[in-house]
């Protein structure tokens, strides 16, 4: 297996900086959208093992990337919950009961992840199998904050008004949500492991609209408590773990304290600082800023130069240490020729 990516996470030596893309699988691939088209919209395509997995290896089979990641969403475990997930086509993502009722907090339940999640479970199970050992299998989930903005908020928002105002008038009810979907978050997690996951990622988007004091509270105590959770390893293998807070750049060495192995970087940080910051005690993954895979491939090759030699710079835990992704997700309207010369470029660097 090539398996780099791993290895990069747990500060092994690699043979080469691996780099795979937050989003990889999506709409900028005009295969993707035939997918989905067959399976109706995108949430029979997550809620299709066979068509997830056949999206999941799309990127792979285009591009030398050294990861894969599941194909589904963070809003499957709120779905779960009760909530009734559904998407506004244009809009994102909606629930039918948004959580702002104190009657309804206090009935929430972690869902058991095979029975009311069981359509990822056999989407892992199948995707490792097609990919047969080619690269490493990514699980992931939201962090019980930013799941908790999506329920409480009912869908996405500019200000956040709903969740900050439980978060200041009712704390003691925001926090039943964050315990009861880190419960969930955990039992997800772990049971995509069992089912095949070799490492797993938090996508903390929502974290860095926090106050310094409310986000350790709100937010990194329960990736805390999510990765003291985790299975550490499977069937012999070593199961690393990555917590991506947006905007998280304030909390570095904080996010790098909490056991994860890999903290994930947005564009708005300096990768030299931050290896200077959390020295060698973590990976980092990250971190180009999406909107350069618009510029023309030279200017992609000059920018990614940019990000792998000021990492290598200070990099104190030698030929390793780095996973190279995107500041955020990929655009839908990314040129798919772009990614190319993006994935050459990383992999032909020398530290
Ligand atoms: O990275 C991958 O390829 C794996 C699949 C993946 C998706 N969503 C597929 C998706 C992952 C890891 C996610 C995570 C996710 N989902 C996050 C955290 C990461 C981030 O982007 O900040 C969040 C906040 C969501 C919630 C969500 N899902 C939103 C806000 C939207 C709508 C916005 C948009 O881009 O349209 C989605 C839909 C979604 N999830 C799409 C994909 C490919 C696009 C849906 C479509 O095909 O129409």
């Amino acid at each position: 297996m090539n398996d780099n990516f791993l290895r990069a996470l747990l500060k092994k030596p690699v043979d080469r900086t691996p780099i795979w893309l937050m989003r990889q699988a999506g709409r900028y691939l005009p295969e993707y959208c035939e997918t989905r088209k067959r399976a109706g919209d995108f949430l029979s395509l997550c809620k299709s093992p066979d068509l997830a997995c056949e999206v999941t290896l799309q990127p792979l089979a285009r591009y030398d990337l050294d990861a894969a990641i599941l194909f589904s969403d963070i809003l499957t475990v709120p779905d779960a919950m009760g909530l009734g997930l559904y998407f506004e086509t244009g809009e994102g993502p909606r629930f039918e009961r948004p959580l702002r009722e104190e009657w309804a907090i206090n009935n929430l339940t972690a869902p058991d992840p095979y029975d009311h999640l069981g359509y990822v479970m056999d989407a892992v199970r199948t995707i490792r199998r097609a990919l047969d050992n080619r690269v490493p299998l990514i699980g992931f989930s939201g962090s019980p904050y930013t799941l908790a903005c999506y329920m409480v908020e009912g869908g996405g928002s500019k200000d956040f008004r709903h969740i900050k105002t439980m978060l200041y008038a009712r704390p003691d009810l925001l926090h039943r949500i964050l315990d009861v979907t880190s419960d969930a978050v955990i039992a997800y997690l772990n049971a995509q492991i069992e089912c095949g996951a070799q490492a797993v990622m938090l996508f903390d988007t929502w974290g860095g609209s926090l106050s310094d004091a409310a986000y350790v509270e709100f937010s990194l105590a329960y990736l805390q408590k999510i990765v003291a959770g985790l299975h550490k390893t499977w069937n012999g293998g070593k199961i690393p773990s990555i917590i991506f807070t947006k905007g998280g750049g304030l909390w570095l060495e904080k996010i790098a304290a909490s056991g994860c192995d890999g903290v994930g970087l947005d564009w708005n940080v300096n990768i030299a600082d931050a290896r200077r910051r959390v020295g060698d005690k973590v990976a980092l993954q990250g971190n180009l800023d999406p909107n350069v895979l618009f510029a023309p491939p030279e200017t992609i090759v000059a920018e990614a130069k940019k990000v792998l030699t000021a990492f290598a710079l200070d990099n104190t835990a030698g030929n390793t240490g780095h996973v190279f992704n995107l500041g955020h997700g990929i655009s839908q309207f990314t040129p798919p020729e772009h990614v190319e010369a993006l994935v050459e470029t990383v992999h032909h660097f020398h530290f």
